[in-house]
Order: structure tokens, then C-alpha cells, then sequence
């Protein structure tokens, strides 16, 4: 009887293509997927770092599994990830309930580790930087998961260090995948039924492989995919403002298939602040790539991530922020209180006043909150693309997503799942859109 495996995953897409992988991986040493805790004979933490609190959060899961097992046996604990990178030995000594620790870049390595730790119950840490390792092992392992949205890894690392930011120390430095090999992957995605691609990096848009003396960049992997039958949409995330090369900027002309939605973090609109944080791009940057995305393509919106509270911000930067946001009008964003992480630099700064943060981050959301209410107002009796994804089975209902993200929910068969269908807006919220399929549906997708 086969063994199985329960995993839960906290952070970004990445950590969810991650998980997957690591189910992936695990099948081969005999571990099904399972949906539920208490039957799981190996239960893995897929961590975050990025923010405060993330250790204490690992402690607490830890602690439910523990009474969900309490009178019986445990299961394998693995602790993955980026607190698993961040923390490594110290997780073993302060928990013994944690059997495996294994960071990010060793996934390769999870399966001998796994069978080496059924033999002989020796704890383990592995926390090395083998990104290639990696994914000349985990690009071998095929799969049959059918998703109509998929993510793929292109790229890891950042080498840019933002003062605030643990991802250079858990992720390690840049370290752009093989061109062939995704286009391998993103091929099989299709067989597997994928419509959408979602190209995912910490900095994907510094995705840089050399091959016969060329350099291929994101752009040139988005062109590539474009010519993919079966892929109807191209997205991808994070990038750096740094990183928005003509060549990429270019794709929102020459592209029908990369979506009209960039998601672009830039923290904060004062130069004075993006200094202090060492983003190495100013505001005015910013704006200009915003200027020629929408002058190449009117169809363009944006989305951002915020930090508020940073250490030497006063009234002016955050009044500059939302002059920002009222110049760009984001159509979705992210936005939190700056938290300082250990081992940053910007961890030895001295902190604002908390209440003033607090200010700070209601003021900034609910000028986001505003611009993304009226966005989704904007489509209602309007008639919109959707890409199907799924079947909220509850509602007996239909999900999926416009060109911006956005859900869209409305009735209809779900022999439409992985199909483009025409939808009618009658309703939205900040959220969401509520629709009705359009009678004069003209299917795009087989
Ligand atoms: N690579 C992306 C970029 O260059 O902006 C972002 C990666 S990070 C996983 C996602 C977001 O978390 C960041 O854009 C930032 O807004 C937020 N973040 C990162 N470190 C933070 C910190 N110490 N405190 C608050 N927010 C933080
Ligand atoms: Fe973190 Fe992004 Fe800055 Fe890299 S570029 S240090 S991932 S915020
Ligand atoms: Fe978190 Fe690591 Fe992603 S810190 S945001 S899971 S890269």
C-alpha cells in the first residue's frame, strides 16, 4: 500500500510550483498525494520568510500536527523552504518534533534523504545552493497534473539585495534555468491541458541564458511559447523595474498571447526612499515604463507591491507614494508594513512609530482599494474574456479569469473548463466579477 503525503504551503507562486514538485518527487519513493493531515504518514511545511512571525508560524503548524497525531504515530516532518533555508539547524534543536529540514535549491536530494532517514532515523539539514542540480533532476520527473492555469519555475535567486528583503539569503543568487529545457516543460504543460503559462522567478525578468555566444531573455521565451499551439496566455512574475528591457517592453506589441497586466513592484514613490531601500531605480523610471507600455498598448494596467513604514519615511515620501498611485491607477496591488528581517541590513535601522505604519497602510489601501473598485465597476455591462478554470462544484457554477486576474464567476457546463468564453459582467465587488455567458459565444480554444 502506497505511503502518503500531506503538504502545506505558505509565501509565493514559486513555493506552490515548489510543492508540486515535491509531490512529483516523492511518487517516486512511494508517497501519494493526500488532501487530509490526519492520514498522512509524511507531512511537509512549505515555509516563508518574507515577513515577521514566519518562524513562529512553523512552531504553531507543528504544534497542530502534533495534536492531530497525538495518539498515534507521528508522521515524517519535513520542514521546507525559506524559513527552512533561513533557520536550518537551529529548527532541529528547538523542535524535536521536525525530522528533515531541507532548504529550497536541495529538493533533488529530498528523495535519498527521505529513504536514508526510514533507515537509519538520523535527523538532517540540507540547505545547499544546487539550483542546476535541481532542476536537471526535478525537469526529468514527468507528470500527468492537468491544470488550465500552470506555473513555471524559469528562473531563481536575486543578486539584488534590497535592504528590506530575505530573498537573496534563502533563495540564493540568480540562476536562470535552461532555454530548452522550459520550453520541455512548458510543452508538456500542454499536453497535460494547460491554456495559461505563468512564467515565475524572484526576478523573472532577469531571466539571462547563454547559449552559442546569444543571450536569451524573457522576451525571447515569450516570443518562443507564443508560437506554442494550445497556449492561449502568457503571463509572468516578479520583476524588477531594473529589468524592463526594451526587448520586454516590446512584447506587449509584439505578443497577442502575453497579457495586458503587469505586475511591477516598485515599494515606494519617493527617490529618497528607493535609495534608502537600494532598489537602484527611480520613480520617474517607473513612470516612463508605465508611459510606453500603455503607448504601445492602450488595453495595459498595472499592479504593484507596497512597503509603508520604512525606516526614514516622513510625511512627504508617503505623500509621494500616493501621488504615484494616483498617477498609475493600479488596478491590484500589495502593500505592507515594513518588517524588519534578520540578517538585512535594513534590519539595524531604527523603526518608525508603529501607530504611524498602521496609518500609513489604511490610507494606502483603501486609495488601492478604491482604484481596483472602480476598475472591476468599469466592466460591468460589459462583455469580457475569460479563461474557464474550474468548477466551484458548492455554487454549480464556473471559474475563471479575465485578462486581468481578475475571478470572474457565472453559471455554465463545465465542458467549458480550458476553453476562452465570452461573459456578460452584471456585478462585481473589489474582488470578483459575476457574470452571465454570452449567447453569441464564439469558443477560441478547441
Ligand atoms: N522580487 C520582487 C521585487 O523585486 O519587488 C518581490 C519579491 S517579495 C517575495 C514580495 C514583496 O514582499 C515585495 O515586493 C515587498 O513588497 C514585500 N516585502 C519583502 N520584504 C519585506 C519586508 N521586509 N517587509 C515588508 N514587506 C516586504
Ligand atoms: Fe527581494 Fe525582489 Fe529586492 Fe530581490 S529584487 S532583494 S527579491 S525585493
Ligand atoms: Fe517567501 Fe521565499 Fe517566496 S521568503 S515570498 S517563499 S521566495
Amino acid at each position: 500500500m502506497s505511503k502518503k503525503v500531506f503538504v502545506k504551503t505558505f509565501g509565493c507562486q514559486m513555493n506552490v510550483y515548489d510543492s508540486d514538485k515535491i509531490i512529483d518527487a516523492l511518487k517516486i519513493i512511494g508517497y501519494e498525494k493526500s488532501e487530509n493531515l490526519d492520514s498522512a504518514d509524511c507531512f511537509v511545511l512549505n515555509t516563508c520568510h518574507i515577513r515577521d512571525k514566519a518562524k513562529e508560524k512553523v512552531y504553531h503548524e507543528i504544534g497542530r500536527v502534533r495534536e492531530v497525531f497525538l495518539n498515534k504515530n507521528k508522521p515524517l516532518v519535513i520542514i521546507a523552504g525559506c524559513v527552512a533555508q533561513a533557520e536550518n539547524t537551529e529548527m532541529l534543536k528547538r523542535e524535536p518534533y521536525i525530522d528533515l529540514i531541507i532548504g529550497p535549491q536541495s529538493y533533488h536530494k529530498l528523495n535519498e534523504t527521505i529513504l536514508q532517514f526510514e533507515k537509519n532515523k538520523l535527523k538532517n539539514e540540507i540547505t545547499d545552493f544546487d539550483t542546476s542540480e535541481k532542476f536537471n533532476y526535478l525537469s526529468k520527473i514527468q507528470n500527468k497534473r492537468s491544470k488550465v492555469s500552470s506555473f513555471l519555475t524559469i528562473q531563481e535567486g536575486c543578486d539584488k539585495f534590497c535592504h528590506f528583503c530575505v530573498v537573496p539569503y534563502t533563495r540564493g543568487p540568480e540562476y536562470s534555468r535552461p532555454f530548452n529545457q522550459i520550453i520541455d516543460e512548458a510543452n508538456l504543460l500542454v499536453q497535460n491541458g494547460s491554456k495559461e503559462i505563468i512564467l515565475l522567478g524572484q526576478n523573472v525578468n532577469a531571466y539571462n541564458y547563454k547559449v552559442a555566444n546569444k543571450e536569451l531573455r524573457l522576451s525571447d521565451l515569450i516570443m518562443s511559447l507564443e508560437k506554442i499551439n494550445g497556449i492561449e496566455r502568457i503571463r509572468y512574475t516578479t520583476s524588477h523595474p531594473r529589468d524592463m528591457t526594451k526587448d520586454l517592453l516590446d512584447c506587449y506589441k509584439n505578443s497577442k498571447k502575453l497579457m495586458p497586466f503587469v505586475h511591477l513592484p516598485i515599494q515606494s514613490g519617493s527617490d529618497k526612499i528607493l535609495k534608502l531601500m537600494n532598489r537602484k531605480h527611480k520613480v520617474q523610471e517607473y513612470i516612463s515604463i508605465f508611459n510606453y507600455l500603455r503607448e504601445i498598448n492602450d488595453k495595459i494596467e498595472f499592479s504593484s507591491d507596497f512597503i509603508v513604514g520604512y525606516p526614514g519615511e516622513e510625511t512627504e515620501d508617503f505623500e509621494n507614494t500616493i501621488r504615484l498611485i494616483d498617477t498609475v491607477k493600479f488596478i491590484n496591488s500589495y502593500s505592507f508594513i515594513f518588517s524588519a528581517r534578520p540578517g538585512t541590513k535594513a534590519s539595524k535601522l531604527k523603526i518608525i512609530d508603529d501607530d504611524i505604519s498602521k496609518q500609513r497602510l489604511k490610507i494606502i489601501q483603501e486609495k488601492l482599494f478604491g482604484y481596483q473598485k472602480s476598475k472591476n465597476k468599469s466592466f460591468e455591462n460589459k462583455y469580457i474574456d475569460v479563461l474557464v478554470e474550474n468548477e466551484i462544484k458548492r455554487q454549480n457554477k464556473l471559474f475563471g479569469r479575465n485578462e486581468y486576474m481578475n475571478s470572474v464567476i457565472f453559471e455554465g457546463n463545465k465542458n467549458l473548463i480550458g476553453k476562452i468564453v465570452q461573459v456578460r459582467v452584471t456585478e462585481t465587488n473589489q474582488n470578483t466579477l459575476f457574470g452571465e455567458l454570452s449567447k453569441k459565444n464564439k469558443f477560441k480554444a478547441a
